[in-house]
C-alpha cells in the first residue's frame, strides 16, 4: 500500500503573515489526519514562518525549486566558484530551516525559466544527495498529447531525469504527472486519463530502478484538482496524492481535497 500525499504549491503566493494566517485556519481542520502525507511548499519568503506554524502538527513543509551547486562554507571547504551563484538556494539551506521536501522541473519552471530535463536531473541528484523528498514534474503540453506523444514525453522526461540516479539514494522520490494543458485552466484530465500516464511513468521508473522500487513509487496528479474532483482521483489505484496549486491557496479548499 502507497500511502497517498497531498501537496499545495503555493507558486508565488502569500506572504509570511498570509502564510500564518493560512496555518491558523487549515491546523484545525486536519487536525489528527493521518490517512495521508500532507505537505505545502510555500515561497522561499514564506518558508520560515510555514515552518513555525506548522510545528508540532502533521504537515511538512517543502520548497517550490532547488540549485544543485554548493555553499562550500556548509562543510567549511570553500573553494572558489562555490555560493557564488546570486538568487539561489541549495538543499543543504533547505534543510537546514527544515524543509523536507522539494519541488523540481515544475513546468512553469521548464516554460518561464529555462529549466530543462538535465537541470531537473542534476536538482534531482543534489536533493537525493542531502536526504531531501524530491516531486519530479513531468508532463504533456496540449500538442503532444493531441499528436499522440504523451508516451514519449513522459518516457523521455523520467529516463532523463532519473539519469544515473541510484535507486538506492533515490527511495523517497515521488514523481508529480501533471499534463501542462490542465494546470491553472480548470481543464483536469480523467482519472482514467490520469492513471494511464501513471503507469508509463511506473514502467519507465520499473526500466531505471527495477520493479520493486516503480511498485513503492509515488505517482501524484496535478492540474486542476479541486474539491469537486479530488475523490475520483484519489480513487483511481494509479494515482498516489495530488498536487494542488490554485485550490491550495484556501484553507477550507485545501483541507476538504486532503480529505477527499
Ligand atoms: P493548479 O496547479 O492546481 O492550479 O492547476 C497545479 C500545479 O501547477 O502544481
Amino acid at each position: 500500500m502507497r500511502k497517498k500525499l497531498i501537496a499545495a504549491n503555493w507558486k508565488m503566493y502569500k506572504t509570511p503573515d498570509q502564510a500564518r494566517e493560512f496555518f491558523r485556519d487549515f491546523l484545525p481542520l486536519v487536525h489528527g489526519h493521518d490517512r495521508d502525507e500532507i505537505v505545502v511548499c510555500p515561497t522561499y519568503l514564506a518558508i520560515d514562518a510555514a515552518i513555525h506554524a506548522v510545528q508540532g502538527s502533521n504537515i511538512a513543509i517543502g520548497a517550490q525549486d532547488l540549485y544543485w551547486e554548493k555553499d562550500g562554507a556548509f562543510t567549511g571547504e570553500v573553494n572558489e566558484k562555490d555560493g557564488a551563484f546570486t538568487g539561489e538556494v541549495n538543499a543543504a539551506m533547505l534543510l537546514a530551516v527544515g524543509v523536507t521536501h522539494v519541488i523540481i522541473g515544475h513546468s512553469e519552471r521548464r516554460q518561464y525559466f529555462g529549466e530543462t530535463d538535465d537541470t531537473v536531473n542534476l536538482k534531482l541528484k543534489s536533493a537525493v544527495e542531502a536526504g531531501l523528498i524530491p516531486i519530479v514534474c513531468v508532463g504533456e503540453v496540449l500538442e503532444e498529447r493531441e499528436a499522440g506523444l504523451t508516451d514519449d514525453v513522459l518516457r523521455r522526461q523520467c529516463l532523463r531525469a532519473f539519469h544515473k540516479v541510484s535507486a538506492k539514494k533515490a527511495v523517497s522520490l515521488v514523481v508529480a504527472y501533471e499534463p501542462v494543458w490542465a494546470i491553472g485552466t480548470g481543464k483536469t484530465a480523467t482519472p482514467q486519463m490520469a492513471a494511464d500516464a501513471h503507469a508509463i511513468i511506473r514502467a519507465q521508473a520499473a526500466e531505471s530502478f527495477g520493479q520493486e522500487f516503480a511498485g513503492k513509487l509515488r505517482i501524484l496528479y496535478g492540474g486542476s484538482v479541486k474539491p469537486e474532483n479530488a475523490r475520483a482521483l484519489m480513487s483511481e489505484e494509479e494515482i498516489d496524492g495530488a498536487l494542488v496549486g490554485g485550490a491550495s491557496l484556501d484553507p477550507k479548499s485545501f483541507a476538504a481535497i486532503v480529505k477527499y
